[in-house]
């Protein structure tokens, strides 16, 4: 049978670790996919070229035209792996036009444009595939799509972005102020120069965004998703947290509701023993819940060339298996019939039912806590845990630290103000929302 022939739209990390497995392991992928899986051509930039054409020992055409690629009749599938909305999406929805299939790990232009993107894909019978979009190497997309179609999933929460993780596990193991951690991810080549989407959560809410929309089949609602990244996190959170026997991760959780759907990201209490909770360094780990198999745990590099060049492997050799099905029996890009989504309503974060981790900074006088349990009461929160320090050698303010029970965020919200505007409380509360994770 002939070689499936694909055009790479950037070679980079990703399109280099795509390149060296599908040479490595050409004769092994060829026996699973079918045929051989072969790229014939690929677009860099122009100040790329000289390493595109070492990583390749000048054994494919380079362009820097990327519409060269994705208009060559000899390319049946476009690999973007280049980043970035623009001129992304523009080549994406070429290629498609165009009667191509797409591998694309580009998780910003999925949780962004994806719901014009697969209409595109699905009048035109390609397929999009997308598994290096979410957490790297971990074959998730899979897992949610296909391993778990059975189950009415119930909730998902993930460590989905390596530099964020590995500022906090530097933070915890260390002690190290948040900048330090964060100087040190960019040393080692992990945050990037300007590492805000790592750090403020935006990476894992356009993670989140996408396995939503597959677990609740929702359109992909990147618009309304809570995002709160780790840069106001401190050490002595982090030690408070240990002393309850609780870790603090940066997680992208989506639940149903009775309610609506909740699609938060956002730094979280969760207790030690949870083995989500000891996923430590740049790794990824997804903890999803479904109603018949109960809780399941996938954990594996969530970066890096070969990690997310193995999922876009995957994805290729998917394409050629199923490129000349009927468009009709192959597995939906979202999981679910596009006909059969449902536009569920996503909540505001003021309507999400969480814990919640306190720490007020009081004078040390007689009345403070009752004051404080007074005001968490008449909002019907209740405190599960509660910790407060001698105050340090001629310091008359001191730490109380709460855990609440589960509460709507409205309330907290309501608490934390009338906390705040007591005469006895200095300064304003840190509030940390905690999960427990159980499978029940
Ligand atoms: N920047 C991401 C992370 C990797 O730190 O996890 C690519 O999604």
């Amino acid at each position: 049978m002939k070689p499936i022939r694909v055009g790479l739209l950037g070679l980079g990390v990703v399109g280099g670790g795509t390149y060296a497995i599908l040479e490595r392991n050409r004769e092994e992928i060829g026996r699973r996919a079918g045929r051989e899986i072969r790229i014939i051509m690929a677009a860099v930039r122009e100040c790329d070229h000289e390493k595109a054409h070492q990583k390749t020992g000048g054994a494919i055409p380079l362009t820097h035209d990327p519409m060269a690629v994705v208009n060559s009749p000899d390319v049946d599938i476009v690999a973007e792996l280049m980043g970035g909305i623009h001129p992304a999406k523009e080549l994406v929805l070429q290629a498609i036009a165009r009667g191509k299939h797409v591998v694309t790990a580009n998780k910003a232009l999925l949780a962004l444009h994806g719901n014009e993107i697969f209409k595109a894909a699905h009048a035109k019978g390609v397929m999009v595939a997308f598994e290096a979009a979410v957490a790297g190497g971990i074959p998730i997309i899979k897992a949610l799509r296909e391993g778990l179609t059975a189950n009415r999933i119930e909730w998902i929460a993930g460590i989905i972005n390596g530099t964020s993780n590995f500022i906090l596990t530097c933070m915890r193991d260390h002690g190290d102020s948040f900048d330090d951690a964060l100087k040190q991810a960019q040393d080692l080549g992990y945050a990037e120069a300007d590492p805000t989407f790592d750090i403020e959560g935006i990476d894992a809410a356009h993670k989140l965004t996408i396995m939503a929309a597959i677990a609740f089949g929702i359109p992909m609602q990147f618009d309304r998703a809570y995002t709160e990244g780790i840069s106001r996190l401190t050490a002595q959170d982090i030690q408070y947290a240990e002393e309850f026997g609780y870790r603090i991760k940066l997680l992208g959780i989506t639940r149903r509701t009775a309610r609506g759907i909740e699609l938060r990201v956002h730094p979280t209490l969760i207790p030690e023993k949870r083995l989500i909770a000891n996923v430590d360094g740049v790794m990824n780990a997804v903890l999803v819940k479904g109603d018949a198999v109960g809780a399941t745990l996938y954990y594996g590099a969530g970066a890096g060339a070969e990690p997310t060049g193995s999922s876009v492997v995957a994805d290729l050799v998917d394409i050629t298996r199923m490129a000349t099905s009927d468009p009709g029996n192959r597995v939906p890009h979202l999981a679910f019939q596009p006909d059969q989504m449902h536009d569920d309503v996503v909540l505001p974060v003021s309507e999400i039912e969480t814990s919640y981790y306190l720490r007020i900074r009081a004078y040390d006088r007689p009345g403070v806590l009752a004051d404080i349990t007074r005001i968490l009461a008449d909002l019907g929160i209740s405190i599960e845990a509660m910790l407060q320090r001698e105050p340090a050698a001629g310091e008359e303010r001191v730490d109380v630290i709460m855990l609440t029970h589960q509460t709507i965020e409205k309330q907290i919200d309501q608490a934390i103000a009338k906390i705040e505007s007591l005469d006895s409380i200095s300064g304003s509360i840190t509030r940390i929302r905690l999960e427990s994770l159980g499978s029940a």
